[in-house]
């Protein structure tokens, strides 16, 4: 194959040259790309055969009221039958890959390793052949979410073992299907799952621990990567030489004067260093200033050891993948913000700073939303400032709407800004982007707004038992796009 690194170098040097002459937005040869859904939020079935309850299946039951439209994911976009229907729109859209998510709960219903779903193995195996015959590479995520509920029942995130379980589906998956995957994405938001999940209480599980729990979860995460990524190497690698990663969520954060600026980066270590530095620094572990900012604030809070669990390991990956969708401006502020409102969206407890928009920044239709494109390229840039040049996959970024717009011009100018943004990181900034992937491939369940907010190149009419599928017009946009390689279309 090509030696990618000298392809971008090449590019750079003659980009400022070839933009001023001809406005050229063309991304460099090979570059791939995709659309993504995850499992929860399209299959439906979610008692089909074997399938287990998720916390997800849990959850909505007993609060039907939890999802702002009282929806649940039973049915979503019935993908379960659907799944031809969903590779003939990858199909129409010329995607190089499709990155959809692997029920945990479908595949190995008991939340261990020791049966597998005849259901769930065919399910994923068609869906992936499906897609290998029409040219479009498969990119599971193994963990979208959707935890068997029998482990939630044992600790969920916050058991140690959790880890060691996470390994062992991940070595079913990889025995089954890693004959024919490329890219395999670990855990989807560990961000999320940890601070929304076990923090803030706002979704499945529904635990309010932003102290300790949140911590322990992060870190059992970390290790379940990173054994999961063992796995892979030892037994693995040899015969099927895939590539492995983490998707991390990546709002960007900045400060306008000097010491917002400070407590901004402070933030980028939390929301991101937490979630990075274990895996791609030298020494391993936590984030520096992160460890001895809980040290200091348990310390003060009369605890005798960190609310940061302790955390040794040594891991690397080879791929490195980012989720991106908005922005925060960071300000300090006199008092703390409750640790039971704190979130990435709104403030971090940890030290006293809000996050807000700014005035230029417009809003999207869901309540987390700001749109700042130059936002992904700073992403990208800090990325590989702090943590090197590693290859690095845009795993979702996507606009939402009100579910009746078809013609969807403003989803449409999301994509080109977001798009040139990422342009420039790889030609201005040598950033080793390889490939992108709108959310979503077709509207689908969002997790706390449910079906009125959605984020489909294709609509769903979720009115309808048949599902119906319709492209949007940012769909022939974003067809185009791909045909072409370049944002000139
Ligand atoms: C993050 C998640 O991975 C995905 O499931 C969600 O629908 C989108 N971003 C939009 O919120």
């Amino acid at each position: 194959t090509m030696n990618f690194w000298q392809l971008v170098v090449f590019i750079s040097s003659l980009a400022p040259l070839g933009r001023a002459a001809s406005g050229n937005l063309t991304f460099p040869p090979g570059f791939r790309w995709g659309a993504a859904t995850a499992a929860y939020q399209v299959e439906g079935a979610w008692n089909q055969s074997e399938k287990s309850p998720s916390i997800w299946d849990k959850v909505v039951h007993e609060y039907n009221h939890l999802i702002q439209d009282r929806s649940n994911g039973d049915v979503a976009c019935d993908s379960y039958h659907l799944w031809k229907r969903d590779i003939q729109m990858a199909k129409e859209l010329g995607l190089d890959f499709y990155r959809f998510s692997i029920a945990w709960t479908r595949l190995v219903p008991n939340g261990f390793s020791n049966a597998i779903s005849e259901d769930g193995k065919n399910y994923y195996n068609n869906l992936i052949d499906g897609l290998l015959a029409h040219g479009i590479q498969p990119m599971p995520t193994l963990y979208h979410w959707d935890l068997p509920q029998r482990l939630q029942d044992l600790g969920g995130w916050t058991n140690p073992l959790v880890a060691d379980w996470f390994a062992d589906y991940a070595r079913v998956a990889f025995s089954l299907f890693g004959d024919r995957v490329e890219y395999w994405i670990t855990i989807n938001e560990p961000t999320m799952v940890c601070e929304l999940g076990y923090g803030l209480g706002l979704v499945a599980p529904l635990i309010k621990e932003p102290e300790v729990g949140k911590y322990m979860c992060i870190k059992n995460i970390m290790l379940a990567h990173a054994k999961a990524y063992r796995v892979y190497e030892r037994e693995f690698k040899d015969r099927f030489n895939g590539k492995l990663s983490l998707a991390n969520h990546y709002v960007w954060y900045e400060g306008e004067t000097d010491s917002d600026g400070i407590a901004a980066e402070l933030t980028r270590q939390f929301q991101y260093g937490l979630y990075l530095h274990a895996v791609y620094s030298k020494e391993g572990g936590w984030p520096p200033a992160v460890e001895q900012h809980i040290a200091e604030n348990s310390r003060r809070e009369g605890y005798n050891s960190s609310r940061l669990p302790a955390f040794t390991q040594e891991e690397k990956a080879l791929a490195r993948a980012v989720n991106h969708y908005s922005s925060r401006a960071v300000r300090q502020r006199r008092a703390r913000v409750p640790a039971a409102q704190s979130s990435p969206f709104s403030g971090n407890f940890e030290f006293n700073v809000t996050y807000e928009g700014r005035p230029e920044w417009k809003k999207g239709r869901s309540f987390w939303f700001l749109i700042n494109p130059a936002g992904l390229r700073n992403v990208l840039t800090w990325l590989k400032t702090r943590y090197g040049d590693h290859e690095v996959i845009i795993t979702e970024n996507g606009y939402s709407d009100v579910p009746d717009v078809v013609n969807d011009d403003v989803r449409i100018n999301y994509f080109r800004e977001y798009l040139t943004q990422v342009h420039r990181a790889i030609t201005e900034d040598g950033v080793n982007v390889t490939g992108y992937t709108a959310w979503s491939l077709m509207d689908n369940i969002e997790w706390v707004e449910g079906y009125k907010s959605t984020f489909g190149l294709y609509q769903v009419d979720f009115s309808r038992a048949e599902r119906p599928r319709t492209p949007r017009k940012s769909a022939r946009y974003y067809a185009s796009v791909v045909r072409a390689n370049s944002l000139d279309v």
